[in-house]
């Protein structure tokens, strides 16, 4: 067989008129044996819809080819005609089929609908289901999209370590990477010598790109990061992942609000983004896995962000009467509960709460002048919750030196941080956006483990 270039499903959709001798190779999502006929859907990823193959009797292997299995590779020569069917403009009639790949018939992505549960549990297969072909699409427009909203403004792109010395968010939640012996590690007074670990120091899975983030953007002012991010806590929840990947932009000469504004146009842009790339799939995400799901994104287009401090925060959540598992004080974090029920019940839509006390944030936070809170912003949304976290940064060399004191950080592991706000320091700010959960928000998929290829989470690692 004369294969020809493969067209992809998707740009056959777009033909104006019928053609003959076109290749298309995919996989068999069902075939249907009818008298003196049969169909055969295939998809080839390129989009949701797949191709409706029809094949006649005449057919060389005629036989062979429609008792296919669900889940077969083929590749089909064959024309491309209007098609008398519903819902789709086009269909082929096969001149020649090559089964490229049989499949047996036990087959685990049969045409019934499975549950995302045990979707996970094939998760090699699980990219061939239209839910996560929508997903899948979907996350790689996104991506494309996070750096052209930076590209566009001129952000530098910065590849910060993976590896580190150093844990950021100083919650000690590091997964550890060493190359020594685990059952027999050098020791010094009878704790493990890391000086004769590979870096000659304890080191992990970066936890966030954030500090080294912080001295390129005092280098090219505007600066992102994009990538994977690991986190050991122990969290068995559905927004939780231990690897995940991140956006942090870094911007010198900055300060809270010019920190959120960016945050804000950056959310805005990329559900602009969604609706207007990733119409087919949207969708399908609106009519099967949210109702309402386009509205809702439309409205966050034109939405206007609020803000509330975190103090007016609590007062608010605590005179809602609502009564919550976690009791709501001032000083104590806010839980999901309390992120949801703001920007769910309270405000209906995304809310920025900034200026968190001090003992609960990290120690690059700026302190506020009233020496209690410091200058942090989370953008919160209705069901995913905290999708963005970031703050002003603390660049007075002495207060931020307190900080780190006051919270057990030693000095001589974050030199080169502190060196920052000797020479040239600058106001600045940044945050993190997590990409899985704005995928979530985009999808209305509700577990982090149904947005990202392969879920690493507590138990999980096995594909
Ligand atoms: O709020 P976080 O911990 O902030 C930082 O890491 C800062 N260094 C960011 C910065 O200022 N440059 O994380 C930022 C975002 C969260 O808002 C959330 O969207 C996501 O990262 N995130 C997670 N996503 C999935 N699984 C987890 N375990 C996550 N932890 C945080
Ligand atoms: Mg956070």
């Amino acid at each position: 067989m004369d294969h020809g270039a493969r067209v992809a499903i998707k740009q056959l959709f777009k033909l104006q008129e019928p053609q003959a001798n076109v290749c298309v190779k995919g996989w068999v999502r069902s075939v249907r044996r009818g008298k003196g006929v049969a169909f055969i859907t295939l998809n080839d990823g390129s989009c949701l819809a797949s191709l409706q193959i029809v094949l006649n009797p005449e057919l060389e292997n005629y036989e062979a080819a429609s008792k296919v299995g669900t889940g077969a590779c083929l590749a089909i020569v064959g024309q491309v005609v209007a098609s008398p069917a519903a819902g789709q403009d086009w269909e082929m009639q096969a001149q020649d089929i090559e089964i490229i790949g049989a499949a047996d018939d036990d087959y685990p992505l049969q045409k019934k609908r499975h549950s995302f549960e045990y979707l996970r549990t094939i998760a090699h297969l699980r990219p061939r289901s239209n839910t996560f072909g929508a997903v899948f699409r979907l996350r790689s427009a996104l991506a494309f999209a996070v750096h052209k909203f930076f590209q566009e403004r001129g952000f530098i792109y910065v590849q910060t370590p993976i590896i580190t010395a150093n844990d950021c968010e100083g919650a000690g939640e590091m997964f550890r990477v060493s190359s020594l012996d685990p059952l027999n590690p050098p020791k010094n007074e009878g704790k493990v010598d890391w000086s004769e670990d590979f870096f000659g120091e304890r080191t992990g899975l970066t936890v966030s790109g954030q500090l080294q983030g912080e001295l390129f953007a005092t280098a090219f002012s505007d600066i992102y990061t994009f990538g994977p991010t690991f986190r050991a806590e122990n969290s068995n929840t559905s927004r939780h992942a231990a690897e995940f990947w991140m956006i942090e932009p870094e911007i010198a000469f900055a300060d809270l609000g010019a920190n959120c504004q960016l945050g804000e146009d950056f959310l805005r842009y990329l559900v602009v983004y969604a609706l207007e790339h990733c119409q087919e799939d949207l969708d399908f995400f609106n009519q099967h896995i949210e109702k309402g799901l386009r509205d809702k994104l439309e409205s966050l287009a034109q939405a206007e962000f609020r803000t509330i401090s975190y103090t007016e925060a609590v007062a608010q959540l605590q005179k809602s009467g609502q009564s919550f598992e976690f009791p709501v004080e001032w000083g104590q974090d806010l839980q999901s509960e309390h992120e949801r029920y703001l920007t769910e019940k309270i405000f209906s839509g995304p809310v920025f709460v900034t200026d968190y006390p001090k003992q609960i944030k990290a120690f690059y936070m700026r302190m506020n002048d009233d020496n209690q809170t410091v200058a942090a912003m989370d953008l919160l949304v209705p069901r995913v919750g905290e999708i963005i976290g970031g703050s002003q940064r603390e660049e007075r060399y002495d207060i931020l030196q307190n900080r780190m004191a006051e919270q057990g950080i030693a000095a001589d592991d974050l030199d080169w941080y502190l060196d920052i706000r000797r020479w040239g320091t600058c106001p600045h700010a940044g945050f993190g956006l997590g990409f899985e959960r704005l995928l979530m928000y985009l999808t209305g998929m509700e577990n982090i483990r149904d947005v990202i290829p392969f879920p690493r989470t507590p138990g999980h690692a096995h594909f």
